[in-house]
């Protein structure tokens, strides 16, 4: 296999260099499909793919035990039946609470420079065992959760074969991440009309959309790439007028460019995952396109990127025609028989 060249990538304090796929022997192929560059996926050095830790991620992926009730998984949140989303505006966690942003697909998330909206975790490793202390989401204890992996044989033993020693915070977040590197929407109408050069994959209307969306519409300043993300922090003006609005970005930097700064999302699947945006405000993707017609939510922080812009009533129709051209093969993964408790 081929290692393709890309410089090292210094994120915060997590270095990371394009690791080799291949482990003791093992060559693990991760399945990207049409239209995912594989080749910038930066992988950690110190986590190598391997078949037997993807599938032990998967598991404890959508194993409720995580939880302090045993009743909310990754997958609760994440769930591949809905574009890996909830498809709510904000997430519900253990005991029906609420927390106060929108779940964003797992897909294509192993090409991230920074994890959740405002960039808080430089890495699937970092991001993995938020959740699972989060008082709204699992709600449970690492220590706990650690000593209960450790207490089931069917975990204790994977655990010991495949990093070599007991279930820690670290190993459980790297067999996670590895399975989260394994998932990846693709094969989308663009993807084709795209990679192949297949003028049938979009509609006309698509077409059109296309051009609007990379011409007067001004979408490329920010969505751009295979994922049609920048994946850096922008100020929309989404939420600002609450009383105490969500700061985003300002609230790990803050720096006042910052303020009320939110990750670009991918647009992929954009059909299966709404509502939209970081606290779920936008219920379809009409209203998403109206917002920019009006040039955003004005505010003092709004990104001076956000201008007016004027689409005819056949405008807004083929651009949305063209963010559905970006709905692509989402995985539909089963969950895995989980080991049982002592
Ligand atoms: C109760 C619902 C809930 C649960 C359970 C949950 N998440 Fe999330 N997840 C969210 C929300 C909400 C966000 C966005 C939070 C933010 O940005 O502050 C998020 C963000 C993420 C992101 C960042 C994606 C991106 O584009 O930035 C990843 C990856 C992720 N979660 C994976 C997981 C994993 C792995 C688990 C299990 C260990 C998990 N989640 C459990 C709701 C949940
Ligand atoms: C200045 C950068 C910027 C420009 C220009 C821009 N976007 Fe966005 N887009 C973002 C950011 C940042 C968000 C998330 C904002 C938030 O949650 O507060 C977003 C959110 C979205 C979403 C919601 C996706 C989701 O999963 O929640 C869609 C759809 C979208 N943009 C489409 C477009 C289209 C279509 C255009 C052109 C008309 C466009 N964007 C122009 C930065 C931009």
């Amino acid at each position: 296999m081929t290692r393709p060249a890309l410089a090292a990538l210094a994120l915060g304090s997590a270095l990371f260099t394009l690791a080799p796929l291949a482990v003791a022997g093992e060559t693990y192929i991760i399945p990207f499909p049409k239209g995912v560059d594989g080749s910038v996926l930066a992988l950690p050095e110190d986590n190598p793919m391997t078949a037997a830790k993807v599938a032990l991620g998967k598991q404890l992926y959508f194993d409720p035990r995580l939880s302090k009730d045993a009743t909310v998984s990754c997958a609760t949140c994440h769930d591949p039946a809905k574009g890996w989303t909830d498809q709510r505006a904000v997430s519900t966690g253990v005991g029906g609470k609420h927390g106060t942003r929108n779940a964003p697909t797992v897909l294509n998330s192993a090409f991230n420079y920074l994890q959740f909206w405002d960039g808080r975790a430089a890495s699937l490793e970092a991001q993995a065992v938020g959740p699972i202390e989060n008082p709204l989401e699992m709600a449970d204890s690492l220590t706990r959760v650690v000593a209960w992996l450790n207490s089931v044989p069917g975990y204790r033993s994977q655990f010991q074969q495949i990093f070599g020693g007991p279930a820690t915070a670290d190993t459980l977040a790297k067999a996670i991440a590895a399975f989260e590197r394994t998932v990846y929407s693709g094969n989308s109408p663009y993807d084709r009309y795209t990679q192949d050069k297949d003028e049938t994959a979009l509609t006309p209307a698509a077409r059109r959309g296309l051009a609007l969306f990379e011409g007067k519409a001004r979408c490329t300043q920010c969505h751009v790439g295979f994922d049609l993300s920048d994946r850096v922090f922008h100020n929309l003006g989404v939420g600002m007028d609450k009383k105490e609005p969500d700061l985003g970005r300002f609230t790990v930097t803050h720096e006042d460019k910052d303020k009320g700064a939110f990750k670009t999302p991918i647009l992929r699947d954009l059909t299966k995952t709404a509502p939209y945006m970081h606290d779920g405000s936008v219920a379809t993707l009409e209203e998403v396109i109206d917002l920019y017609v009006v040039g955003g939510e004005a505010n003092p922080w709004l990104d001076p990127k956000m201008q007016p812009v004027e689409l005819s009533d056949a405008d807004k129709a083929d651009l949305l025609a063209f963010l559905k051209a970006l709905d692509g093969d989402t995985p539909v993964v089963t969950p895995p028989a989980l080991p049982a408790a002592p």
